[in-house]
């Protein structure tokens, strides 16, 4: 079990994401609730770098549970890439005698949390919070419900333009290298289809399937792209369907709109699980795990499998978008 836990740290770092406030207001409130002393790091590792680390107490998370983006900042850091960056993080961390870190980020952040902890004695639990909801050990991560609600709300106004001008429209969302956004919002959205980097759709095909719509008398359509899709994201697709298909064609780029925004329900109480979960599995002993949820259940995985594993994409998902487009 080691030295008992009894100051407790917490971070957000990567993408910001809608949720992780809940996330930070429910691990200060559960530390606090347990007796341990909380601390937040301001911008991500760069911060536990810089020594911005601040005492949190239950006032300090008050009123942010439905506030989108993360009160602590976050940031991209390369010098915490190098064994000397980590060090000065280290360093802050034991001048302020923290024994136990929350990471709330995505692979990139869960990285260099196994990292930090394997070459010190920190003990580190990850909670998956990015709009990509690609990590493996939970079946969502904190943001992605809200992003999706986001595109959904973007393609329905989108829709009722294209069908007042005949017009087909390619709107690219986010996911890094993960079509989930793309995916969910297809199916939510009612789009003709999706491009995503986890299936490879040939032009030709896509340009068949939208020529089959058009017999059936479908006179505006949506397809959705996520940005990882191999075809080089909406504008080259649009660009390669137009000299095939002559119809009145345009594009959409939603970009980082998708990462703000209130969090929905669903996202805040995921957040406010999770969060509890981390704290609680750092009060027990736990290290290196992340927190997740499968099956509307608490789950801790090794956050080395979390980083390291990929969902496989759910084929009757992308079948779906197909049935439903006819
Ligand atoms: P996300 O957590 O959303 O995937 P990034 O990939 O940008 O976002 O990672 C966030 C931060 O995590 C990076 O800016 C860096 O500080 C840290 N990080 C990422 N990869 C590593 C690594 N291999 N070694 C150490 N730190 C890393
Ligand atoms: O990981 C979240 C995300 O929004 C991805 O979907 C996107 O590819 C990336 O971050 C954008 O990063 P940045 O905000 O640094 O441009």
């Amino acid at each position: 079990m080691g030295k008992k836990i009894e100051r407790i740290a917490v971070l957000t770092s990567g993408g910001d994401a809608p949720g992780m406030n809940a996330c930070i207001r429910s691990v200060v409130r559960t530390g606090i609730y347990h007796g341990a002393q909380m601390f937040g790091v301001m911008q991500g590792y760069q911060g536990l770098i810089n020594d911005e680390i601040i005492p949190l107490n239950s006032k300090s998370v008050s009123n942010i549970v439905q506030r989108g983006g993360t009160i602590l900042k976050t940031a991209r850091c390369l010098e915490f890439k190098t064994p000397e960056g980590r060090k000065k993080a280290y360093d802050n961390l034991v001048k302020h005698e923290i024994d136990g870190l929350v990471v709330i980020g995505g692979d990139g952040s869960f990285t260099g949390a196994e990292i930090l902890s394997r070459e010190y004695d920190i003990k580190v639990i990850g909670v998956p919070g990015t709009i990509d909801n690609d990590l493996f050990g939970t079946d969502f991560t904190i943001g992605f419900d809200t992003a999706n609600n986001t595109v959904i709300e973007a393609i329905d106004k989108i829709r009722d333009t294209a069908a007042s001008h005949d017009r087909l429209f390619f709107v690219e969302v986010m996911g890094r290298d993960a079509g989930y956004i793309a995916l969910w919002s297809a199916i939510g959205g009612g789009a003709e289809a999706v491009l995503i980097p986890e299936k490879e759709t040939s032009v030709d095909d896509l340009v068949d399937k939208l020529m089959v719509d058009l017999g059936n008398l479908k006179t505006s359509s949506i397809v959705v792209v996520a940005e990882g899709e191999h075809g080089g994201g909406a504008m080259a697709i649009a660009e390669k369907v137009k000299e095939r298909f002559n119809y009145d064609t345009k594009v959409s780029i939603l970009g980082h709109f998708q990462r703000g925004g209130s969090p929905t329900s669903f996202d805040r109480v995921l957040a406010s699980r999770l969060g509890q979960a981390a704290v609680e599995a750092l009060l027990k002993g736990h290290n290196r795990k992340m927190a997740g949820m499968i099956s509307n259940h608490v789950a801790l995985t090794s956050i080395d499998l979390a980083i390291k594993n990929k969902t496989e994409m759910d084929e009757t998902l992308i079948e779906l978008v197909n049935i439903l487009a006819i």
